[in-house]
């Protein structure tokens, strides 16, 4: 059985879900107008959700053009995150769950930490932070399991004024020592190990090999979370627990500026090195917690999960920031879809009774393909509404998330946004607008989409077009500059389109306006929902020394969305081998982590190259994509024989 859409292929909301819900179809079009006739006004409105200590004068000041590009929003205000996510709703929900931890073992109890007890954890590891010297400004690396001492060390280090950024617990020593490293931390916080879908992933042991490439001042709060045998480094290493249960209970939150930067999130880029995206706290917190609500329609009482990690963007505004902000009981999990089996992601839906349920395709795709029986096992009907993020969907998986999990009863909302936008960008709200399998509909308030040609840069008026998705102007959530490198942030997102945010997405609008995104058209490939830059994954091939060059490029993959695709020139001399595929593949998980390796690694004796010695990825990407009859003309290449070469020995040719 599979859901039908209606005359014109769209979904429309029940008349049940459009009356409760907080935005119908005439309120956002008349909200979405406000917000881009007048933002000051609107955003000025829309602050007053959270509490300021000094209330703003001044709303909006915000320049797209180099070299001058600048983005201020409410920056005389004053306020604190922490206080926002916890102290204001100590008044009425004292006693709510304010998170409900699940963990990897479905035999182990779940948690549920009520705001009081949040506040407490969180201002224990507070007070931790400040015993170790930590003051306003200094930056915090979390490099931890899905555990509520992540969320404790979020909320701690806003509460104190210091700057976290958290390093997804699946990266390796070397990338974690480079993230330490570039943000200058003073502090790694980490624990023992994560489990995840039964197995331990090393983490103190990483984070030793990492903090051997770090500066010695740097201390390292370990969580003992499993409680298994770790090595221990006298004067640098502190047992975070134990010092939370010595320290005093409560911690006054400090007076922030809304311009102040609350975390760093390194994210992969189309060139070079991860670059540390940086997000302020008042236009982040206000936009996180509106978006949290509109779009996932938000009731008080609410259970809401979004399966994501807490290392990648959407854990910040998504699992914290906006639900807590709304005073909302957020989900926190630390296992994985199929452990121990394919229906753990139906088994905690039903025993935390959820409301809103948000994950990535990829996680669907795969749960899929393992039959919706496991599906049909659990109670869902406490479900209300399903979301999905992270890369496009396609409309097999909509229809089987649609018909099997949401029971044709749930709206589907398709988030598109960035690490760089810090909150949804193009998105359904679910009372407001029937959706499309596949299309993140329509652009979120203040969002102000255009689509430009790619080639000549005009913006296309017409309804339908094609291009590059930009966005004409800013909104609170946005990026404000690349950690130490304001230059990077002008060149990488406004240089290419004047007075542009470019986001790096090509993107369809059709005849109703609504929004299609087609994926990157740069070198960043998106694979299981988790980015990555095509050239961190190059640079770590050619850092093992039996490599001389190397071309990643991304392919159509069933479950991930996109795969890792190597074409690897050897060095002369060294002959090709499956053990050397293998030691290749390990030295890229090394290098970066595991979701990083290959999936396809093909020996290339020669790379396709302009005469002027230029890669020419175009080339390799239709090789990857297996499709051969769109090459191209490759006459300008310097040697059009490797071409052929690479076609008789594409991988896994089907
Ligand atoms: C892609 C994740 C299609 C897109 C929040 C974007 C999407 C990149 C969608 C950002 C969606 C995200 N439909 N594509 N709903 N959501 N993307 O920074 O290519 O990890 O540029 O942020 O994911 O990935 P990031």
């Amino acid at each position: 059985m599979t859901i039908k859409p209606d005359a014109k292929g769209m979904y429309a909301a029940s008349s049940e879900v459009v009356a409760g819900a907080h935005v119908d179809a005439t309120e956002y079009a008349r909200r979405y107008q406000a917000s881009v006739a007048d933002p000051q006004a609107f955003w000025a409105n829309e602050a007053q959700r959270i509490d300021w200590i000094k209330p703003f004068t001044k709303v909006k000041d915000t320049n797209f053009n180099t070299p001058d590009v600048s983005i201020k929003w409410f920056e005389d205000g004053t306020l604190n995150i922490s206080a926002n996510c916890i102290d204001r709703h100590m008044i009425t929900r004292a006693q709510q769950t304010a998170i409900i931890w699940e963990p990897d073992d479905p035999n182990a109890p779940a948690q549920h930490i009520t705001y009081t007890q949040l506040l407490e954890q969180t201002s224990r590891l507070a007070n931790v932070l400040k015993a170790q010297g930590v003051k306003r400004g200094d930056r915090v690396v979390l490099y931890l399991p899905m555990i509520p001492e992540a969320a404790y060390a979020m909320l701690a280090c806003a509460r104190i004024g210091a700057i976290h950024s958290i390093v997804f617990a699946g990266f390796s020593p070397d990338a974690l020592a480079n993230r330490i490293n570039d943000s200058d931390a003073k502090i790694l916080i980490t624990a023992d190990f994560a489990p995840r879908g039964g197995k331990k992933t090393a983490l103190k042991d990483n984070a030793d090999k990492a903090l051997l490439h770090c500066s010695d001042r740097v201390k390292c709060l370990v969580v003992k979370h499993t409680g298994d045998q770790i090595s221990w480094v006298d004067g640098r290493d502190v047992d975070l627990r134990q010092e939370m249960a010595a320290a005093k209970p409560y911690c006054p939150y400090v007076e922030m500026g809304a311009e102040d930067p609350l975390f760093i999130l390194y994210t992969s880029g189309s060139t070079g090195k991860p670059k540390g995206v940086v997000h302020s706290s008042g236009g982040y917190l206000v936009y996180a917690a509106l978006t949290h609500q509109m779009t996932f329609d938000y009731h008080d009482g609410d259970i809401y999960w979004c399966t994501a990690d807490v290392g990648w963007v959407t854990g910040h505004s998504y699992i914290i920031y906006g639900p807590l902000a709304n005073g909302a009981t957020t989900v926190m999990f630390e296992g994985v879809p199929t452990y121990p089996d394919a229906g753990r992601f139906w088994a905690v839906c039903e025993k935390h009774k959820v409301n809103q349920f948000y994950t990535a395709p990829t996680a669907i795709r795969s749960l899929m393909g393992l039959g919706s029986e496991w599906v049909e096992k659990y109670d869902l009907s406490s479900l209300k509404l399903l979301g999905t993020v992270g890369e496009p969907i396609n409309p097999e998986a909509w229809n089987w998330y649609n018909t099997h999990v949401g029971k044709g009863r749930c709206p589907i909302v398709d988030t598109f946004w960035q690490t760089e936008t810090g909150g949804h960008l193009i998105t359904p709200l679910p009372g407001a607008m029937p959706t499309k399998p596949g299309s993140a509909t329509l652009p979120f308030f203040g969002v102000k989409p255009v689509v430009l040609d790619a080639s000549t840069a005009v913006v296309q008026e017409a309804t339908e077009a094609e291009g590059v998705l930009c966005i004409a102007d800013s909104w609170p959530g946005q990026m404000r500059t690349l950690w130490g490198d304001h230059d990077r942030f002008m060149e990488a997102y406004f240089s290419q389109y004047k007075g542009y945010y470019f986001t790096g997405d090509g993107c369809r609008r059709d005849g109703d306006g609504y929004y299609w995104i087609t994926g990157r058209v740069d070198d960043v490939i998106n694979v299981s929902g988790h980015r990555m830059g095509t050239a961190e994954v190059e640079s770590a091939l050619v850092a093992h020394e039996k490599v001389a060059e190397a071309a990643v490029v991304g392919y159509p993959h069933d479950i991930k969305g996109q795969g890792i695709y190597a074409y690897v020139t050897l060095m002369k001399g060294v002959e090709p081998s499956d053990a050397l595929r293998k030691e290749l593949e390990a030295f890229v998980r090394n290098e970066i982590g595991p979701i990083a390796k290959p999936d396809l690694l093909q020996w290339a004796p020669g790379l396709p190259k302009t005469r002027s010695g230029k890669i020419m990825r175009r080339i390799l990407r239709k090789i990857a994509e297996n499709d051969f009859a769109a090459l191209g003309d490759t006459s300008t290449l310097a040697d059009p024989s490797v071409v052929d070469e690479l076609i008789a020995n594409r991988m896994n040719k089907g």
